[in-house]
């Protein structure tokens, strides 16, 4: 499989394809690959903002703290859980959000070991999120787009992985072949609480996500990962905080703190739940 395969025009959904360095639809809408490999599939008229989704400095900064390796349980965790072992060679797999890549990059690694060259994608609405991630990893395909409208036909994939995302689940489901399988994984209540606690005078209470289930999905599984990890440096202590929603929630008193601190002992607690999509076929097979 090459990459920037059997995707579709964000205007007129018509198919796209690959003209040497672009790609293109009937209707001759075209759409240059950047420097770097990847294609910008999100429409002017389908911006809310003129730069929308993380900026370069939150990228910047998730990319030096992922590369620490502290959350790489979460990429142990999603291949240990995938459902039924049923990951194989032929599966096709999107990142919805994908950030700078570093699990779809963290997967494809640990997949092609197994010989599994898998097809990866990874789609976020950062254009600095995906000149990082197309930085990082030349193997998989990397689209600029909104989860609001994949720029795919439907049933493009087998599983759709939305990690600390924003998950638009009727998208999900058209863009997943029957039976398809989802990945949510959330941070749970303990997550970062040492951080949290320096961050805010007090905790608010944990509000469980989706606990009503999901419209379209059957939930197959939901585990929690928890596990702690230090980090030893202000440098790396503020890469975290400028990842996390607490950059902007925070007080200026809990950032100040927080720029006090040369080390931190951290709790992650991480849930993942997998779903699998809903069609009549396995609904009247139940
Ligand atoms: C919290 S970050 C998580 C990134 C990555 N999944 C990770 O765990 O490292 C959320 C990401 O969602 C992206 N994003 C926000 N709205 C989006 C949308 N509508 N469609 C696709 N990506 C979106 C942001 O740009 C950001 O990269």
């Amino acid at each position: 499989m090459t990459t920037l395969e059997n995707l579709c025009c964000p205007i007129d959904s018509e198919l796209l394809v690959r003209e040497a360095r672009s790609l293109k639809c009937q209707h001759g809408h075209t759409y240059d690959l950047a420097k770097t490999g990847y294609v910008n599939l999100l429409p002017v008229q389908n911006k809310r903002s003129k730069d929308p989704g993380d900026s370069k400095e939150m990228v910047a900064a998730r990319q030096s703290f992922l590369n620490l390796g502290c959350y790489y349980p979460v990429v142990d965790a999603i291949l240990a859980s995938w459902p039924n072992h049923a990951l194989s060679k032929d599966t096709r797999i999107l990142d919805a959000g994908c950030g700078e890549g570093y699990y779809l990059d963290e997967l494809g690694k640990r997949l092609a070991f197994q010989a599994m060259n898998v097809d990866r994608t990874g789609l976020d609405i950062s254009k600095w999120a995906i000149t990082a991630a197309s930085k990082r990893d030349k193997k998989a395909s990397w689209i600029v787009g909104s989860n609001a409208h994949l720029p795919v036909p439907d049933g493009r994939f087998d599983a759709v992985l939305c990690l600390f995302g924003f998950p638009i689940f009727k998208e999900f489901s058209r863009a997943l072949s029957d039976d398809g399988l989802l990945l949510l994984v959330e941070s749970g209540p303990s997550h970062l609480i040492e951080l949290r606690e320096i961050l805010y005078p007090s905790i608010h209470d944990y509000k469980p996500t989706y606990d009503e289930g999901v419209e379209g999905f059957e939930l197959l599984s939901e585990q929690i990962e928890q596990y702690t990890f230090s980090l030893n440096s202000q440098a790396d202590i503020q890469n975290l905080l400028s990842m996390t929603p607490h950059i902007h929630k925070a007080s200026y008193d809990g950032r100040e703190a927080v720029k006090q601190l040369e080390a931190i002992h951290l709790t992650a607690d991480i849930k993942l739940r997998w779903y699998r999509k809903n069609t009549k076929e396995n609904r009247h097979a139940e």
